[in-house]
């Protein structure tokens, strides 16, 4: 049996900040912004939490299958940015959604965080311990964001989405493969230095700004472009898979240089590429069920086309997953 994506959904927050914004408040200019990294502008939520910007993704895919909140049997948040350090965001928003029957938790795989949970929801469906899994993935990266640190503050945004897995009836559809992979050694390089039990909150922390993302953006940089391209070519090849047969790549978006060198490996030409960063920047877990939603809602993606999803992230955390869509359109 293979776990299906049989609705999607995705929300991101009203306001909307460009890269001119950046530029009254920092050393940097919408010139080197756009042609380092593809962005344009980002949402960001200054207000509420994360599980305000993921409640609407929710509520939205019940809808789409006509599902009430009680139908859900299990919820697994991605992010790095819940609510609270606990209890989860996965039971916050049990409750903010009223699904009485479901249990759940948070997994913290930064920007393979929706890859990871996809795979983990897939499992539970594909054992039978759960028929109706909704997989969520987002952040608001605006609250650890340091707003005076122009090398990270420029490339993030707020955002997230969901997708709901259920049993396929067809096994040539749905969930068909995985690459995931993992090294620690990339904490030196991107992490949160203060706020988790090794350092926690003090004064001096705070005075410190060590509450927000620290990010060696060449290093990050050079193991993103390898790894992103190397498992999504791997994918493809171990599923005798050619470039003309993939409908789209959908890849994390954290850096458009990265993006095209994943599709330049893989051999896929621009146009089955989903890109979205010049809208919203780097959403952490939230990208790449974004990018799916958008497809799904401009009707560009259609029963049968293969995706190849990829992504790379702090961790550092990295994988591909191969999906048959199966949702008519
Ligand atoms: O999603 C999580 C995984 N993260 C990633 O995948 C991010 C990977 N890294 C990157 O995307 C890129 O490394 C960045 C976009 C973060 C940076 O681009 P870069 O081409 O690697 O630039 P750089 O860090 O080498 O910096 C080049 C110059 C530096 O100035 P000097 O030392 O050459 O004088 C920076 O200080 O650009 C400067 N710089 C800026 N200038 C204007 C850095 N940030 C800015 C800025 N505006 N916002």
């Amino acid at each position: 049996m293979k776990a299906v994506i049989s609705a999607v959904a995705h929300h991101v927050p009203e306001g909307v900040y460009d890269n001119v914004w950046f530029e009254s408040k920092l050393d940097t200019t919408d010139e080197w912004i756009t042609s380092r990294t593809g962005i344009k502008e980002r949402h960001f939520a200054f207000e509420g939490g994360l599980t305000d910007i993921l409640l609407p993704s929710a509520q939205k895919v019940l809808k789409q299958r006509g599902l009430k909140p009680e139908d859900i049997d299990i919820i697994i948040v991605a992010t790095i940015t819940g609510d609270r350090v606990f209890p989860s965001s996965a039971a916050i928003l049990q409750r903010k959604l009223g699904a009485i029957n479901a249990w759940g938790f948070d997994l913290a795989g930064a920007c393979s965080g929706f890859l990871y949970a996809l795979v983990t929801g897939a499992k539970f469906i594909e054992s039978g311990a759960g028929k109706r899994v909704l997989v969520l993935g987002g952040d608001k990266m605006s609250s650890i964001l340091n707003f005076e640190d122009r090398t990270t503050c420029v490339l993030f945004g707020d955002g997230g989405g969901a997708v709901l897995l259920e049993a396929g009836e067809d096994d040539s559809y749905g969930i068909l493969d995985h690459i995931l992979r993992m090294d620690g050694k990339g904490e030196a390089y991107l992490h949160q230095p203060a706020g988790g039990s090794l350092k926690p909150p003090t004064v001096e922390s705070v005075l410190n700004r060590e509450h927000y993302v620290y990010q060696e953006g060449q290093f990050v940089f050079k193991s993103a472009v390898k790894g992103m391209a190397d498992v999504s070519f791997e994918i493809m090849e171990r599923n005798n898979l050619k470039a003309d047969d993939i409908a789209w790549l959908v890849p994390h978006q954290a850096n458009l240089r990265i993006i095209d060198a994943t599709a330049a490996r893989m051999g896929l030409p621009h146009d089955k590429v989903m890109i979205n960063i010049d809208r919203y920047g780097n959403t952490t877990a939230g990208t790449i069920p974004i990018c799916i939603s958008e497809l799904h809602e401009m009707k560009k993606v259609k029963k049968g086309d293969y995706l190849v999803l990829s992504s790379f992230g702090a961790g550092y955390t990295w994988g591909s997953v191969l999906i048959r869509w199966s949702i008519d359109t």
